[in-house]
């Protein structure tokens, strides 16, 4: 199964297409589609994905006559920084890239996000094609132009806005990715459906055992209705002035949770949790029925998402909501449903409801 679509400016022109297909060979003609042909080729993949797939793309490219140089890293969040973004202009810079030469950033988002930032600084911009490998990077961050590092303790705090000139999904990768990294992904698959789109709801409720067991067929075609979501909400608002805002559904309490358990969850974990504490407060404000929390959390439950974190302390996680940089002012900005497939932005929820919402989703 294929699945290919366009993601357009707010002008509507076409930006980039994002091919979505089960193995790495059609990478070859979406080059030749590019123009690409006579360039250099960087692949930048962390030390995991190196291993696993590096020899296969680079394997398609140069049969096909193409140069190709591979930068590996060591994988985890703590390689997307300015070092590793340094030790790879001092790569391209040797190896003689020139404006006109390509990067492709194979793996996952902290792959993605870096090898953007790369793509988007070094001569003051020169091309890349988005490979992401893991779930997570293939629904979310591989669309949206967000690219950028960590800077000291800060997350993402130096990056730009940068559009790849394509992006290739190899579903078939998913295969090797492990199961806790799987449902971290799933965390903002779900969060697409609960935002924004009651049939993809319905779609991931019917499908539970086929995408859990990663039927090749169903991922596509999961992957392919997560992006339209995303897609439609980042060509409406490009540089998050006001409905891309929706897509922090469940994320202003999971940072809190994220960042007070010392990172010692996933993002997509805390996102997961972030959902049901929000689908909660939907319920205080008089939206969501209970039976609908109920959906929210069986669905959750059915993938075998994390639902419950430890107990944390009052003033700490208040403080830290109130310091996330969705919060605006004293107020913070709240994602909450109407009902499932229809999100709003809050912006009166006090510290008690945020409180007592958070309770019921600790152990
Ligand atoms: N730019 C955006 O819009 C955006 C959006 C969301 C998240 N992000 C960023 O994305 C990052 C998180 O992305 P992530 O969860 O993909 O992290 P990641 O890139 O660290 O990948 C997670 C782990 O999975 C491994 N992996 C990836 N693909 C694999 C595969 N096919 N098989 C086996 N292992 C595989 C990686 O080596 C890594 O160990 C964060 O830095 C976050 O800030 C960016
Ligand atoms: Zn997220």
């Amino acid at each position: 199964m294929k699945e290919e679509l366009m993601v357009c400016g707010a002008d509507g022109a076409p930006l980039y297409p994002i091919k979505i297909e089960e193995s790495f060979d059609g990478i070859v003609p979406l080059i030749a589609q590019l123009q690409m042909t006579g360039r250099k080729i960087c692949i930048v993949s962390d030390s995991n994905v190196t291993h696993l797939y590096e020899k296969e793309v680079r394997g398609l490219l140069e049969k096909e006559g193409f140069f190709c140089v591979s930068f590996s890293f060591p994988a985890g969040e703590a390689s997307k920084n300015l070092d590793t973004v340094s030790a790879l202009y001092e790569f391209l810079i040797e190896n003689s890239f020139d404006r006109n030469d390509v990067l492709i950033a194979l793996g996952g988002g902290v792959t993605g996000d870096l090898t953007g930032f790369a793509a988007a600084t070094y001569l003051r911009g020169i091309r890349f094609i988005g490979m992401p490998t893991s779930l997570l990077s293939m629904v979310d961050s591989s669309i949206g132009g967000k690219t950028g590092v960590d800077y000291k303790s800060y997350k993402n705090m130096v990056g730009a806005f940068y559009q790849p000139s394509a992006v290739y999904i190899n579903v078939s990768a998913l295969n090797t990715l492990s199961e806790r990294e799987f449902l971290a992904g799933m965390g903002e698959v779900v969060k697409h459906g609960f935002i924004l789109d009651k049939e993809y709801y319905r779609f991931l409720k019917e499908k539970e055992r086929e995408i859990s067991a990663r039927k090749s067929d169903v991922l596509c075609e999961m992957i392919f209705q997560s992006l339209c979501i995303k897609r439609g909400v980042v060509e409406r608002d490009p540089k998050e002035k006001g409905e891309r805002a929706l897509l922090n559904f469940g994320h202003t309490i999971g940072h809190a949770v994220e960042k007070l358990n010392h990172f010692e969850f996933l993002h997509g974990e805390c996102v997961s949790v972030g959902m049901v504490a929000a689908a909660e407060l939907s319920v205080m404000h008089g939206l969501l029925s209970r039976q609908e929390v109920d959906e929210v959390k069986a669905l959750l439950d059915a993938f075998g998402m994390k639902t419950k974190v430890p107990m944390l302390d009052k003033e700490e996680l208040l403080s830290v909501c109130h310091r996330d940089k969705k919060a605006d002012g004293a107020k913070i900005n709240f994602v909450l449903l109407r009902t499932i497939g229809e999100a709003f932005i809050c912006s009166n929820v006090s510290d008690d409801e945020i409180w007592n919402a958070f309770k019921t989703i600790t152990e």
